[in-house]
């Protein structure tokens, strides 16, 4: 006897809509942010030939939205008929695995990759076969053959050769100069090639005094960090009016001042917002006002706890010694309160600037760079309350 099965749809009428807030690293957003005119660049450059513009190094704190701008302009590229390959820094050397996936393309990709030709038999033809010679087996061509191989196929087909590097500040500098001597001799050929690189700013900033590194001094330098509130306020209003659900202005306003135009935050105050509304068809004032002390450990959590967590003993005092103040500290308090004099308070505060963790707030005047440090580092002082908050993982007590 054979069964049926049927399906019914029932579940999707009582579905709750989905949550459209992207509150994840790598999480692509409904709507971008203030990225509109970096946008607009890089797309100009695809299209002028020999533009350097082509050549990005994208920098930023965590959660600024790098690994977001770099996936925009993969699929900016390929709308605009180029190739993209993604290079990956964990890979053990970046240049065979770029020469692989380049053999992989060309093999797909080039008329000329497989030939096949008569063997054995004669001419009557009835022991005869065809072997298909594959010219990529085994490939040991200099990479840059193989690059300018590939660049003229993408180039015939209209497009371009778009090379992308996340997380740049843990690539090895001479593999790197290795890829980057490729792509300016690809310029010189006159072939249409883009590099793309993105990683926080304090690595690449270590990158870039390294002297193997000028092609990436050269590059277009695109630096994240907030977005202006009104954009936040603004993107978290329309993501939600792109639903059946619609928030209101003043739950968007605060949601908004919440984020502090923090691009991580925005999409985590949406979602927890979203969340904290249940099934209702307005998120209300309330239910954002209700999730703020959750979002902030979120962030100590995920942004501010590794940043401070690598932090050495003097950085980590220079920060403390700001808490205490509401708005920017005076850097002559700040060395009062270190017991250290002004001058060499200031090698500090050229160092946590470096970090992007503080900036100048006008003359003798610093505070803090990103959004809720100061709160990290309260919670830190008073033994980490919201930094272990949501810990659902409990270990059990040692025994000694
Ligand atoms: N322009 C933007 N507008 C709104 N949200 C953004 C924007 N850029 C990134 N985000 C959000 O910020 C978070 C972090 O983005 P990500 O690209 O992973 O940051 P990074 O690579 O700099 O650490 C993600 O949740 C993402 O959806
Ligand atoms: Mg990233």
């Amino acid at each position: 006897m054979l069964h049926f099965l049927t399906r019914t749809n029932k579940t999707a009428e009582v579905d709750i809509e989905a949550n459209p807030f992207r509150p994840g690293f790598g999480q692509t957003p409904a709507i971008l942010a203030g990225r509109g005119a970096v946008v607009d660049d890089f797309e100009r450059a695809l299209a002028t030939a020999g533009s350097r513009a082509r050549n990005v190094l994208i920098s930023g704190a965590r959660g600024t939205g790098k690994t977001v701008l770099l996936t925009e302009f993969e699929s900016i590229a390929a709308d605009n008929g180029w190739t993209t390959m993604i290079l990956h820094t964990g890979a053990s050397s970046l240049t065979e695995e770029l020469r692989e996936s380049i053999v992989d393309r060309l093999r797909a990709n080039d008329p000329d990759a497989e030939t096949s030709r008569l063997v054995g038999g004669g001419a009557s033809g009835f022991t005869a076969s065809r072997e298909v010679v594959d010219h990529y087996a085994g490939e040991r061509r200099p990479l840059g053959a193989l690059l300018d191989r590939l660049a003229a196929l993408c180039r015939d087909a209209g497009g371009g050769l778009l090379l992308m590097l996340d997380e740049i500040q843990s690539v090895d500098p001479e593999q790197l100069h290795e890829i980057t001597q490729h792509v300016q001799d690809l310029v010189r050929h006159g072939l249409p090639i883009g590099f793309v690189a993105a990683g926080v700013r304090t690595g690449v900033d270590d990158l870039l005094d390294h002297d193997k590194t000028t092609f990436l001094r050269r590059a277009h330098r695109v630096e994240l960090g907030s977005v202006p509130v009104s954009a936040a306020i603004e993107t978290i209003r329309q993501t939600v009016a792109d639903t059946t659900r619609s928030i209101t202005p003043d739950a968007a306003v605060l949601a908004g001042d919440i984020s502090r135009g923090y691009p991580y935050l925005i999409q985590l105050v949406g979602a927890r917002a979203w969340e904290s509304s249940g099934d209702a068809d307005t998120i209300e004032r309330e239910d954002v006002s209700r999730i703020r002390i959750e979002v902030i450990a979120e962030m100590i959590r995920n942004v501010h706890g590794p940043a401070l967590r690598g932090l050495t003993r003097r950085k980590t005092d220079y920060l403390l010694a700001m808490v205490t103040d509401a708005g920017p500290s005076r850097v002559a308090d700040i060395a009062e309160r270190m017991g250290v004099t002004v001058k060499y308070q200031s090698v500090y505060r050229a160092r946590l600037i470096e970090d992007e963790l503080v900036r100048p707030a006008g003359t003798g005047l610093v505070e803090f760079a990103l959004p809720y440090l100061r709160e990290a580092l309260l919670d830190r002082q008073s033994g980490g309350p919201l930094a272990n908050a949501d810990d659902d993982v409990r270990r059990p007590r040692r025994r000694s």
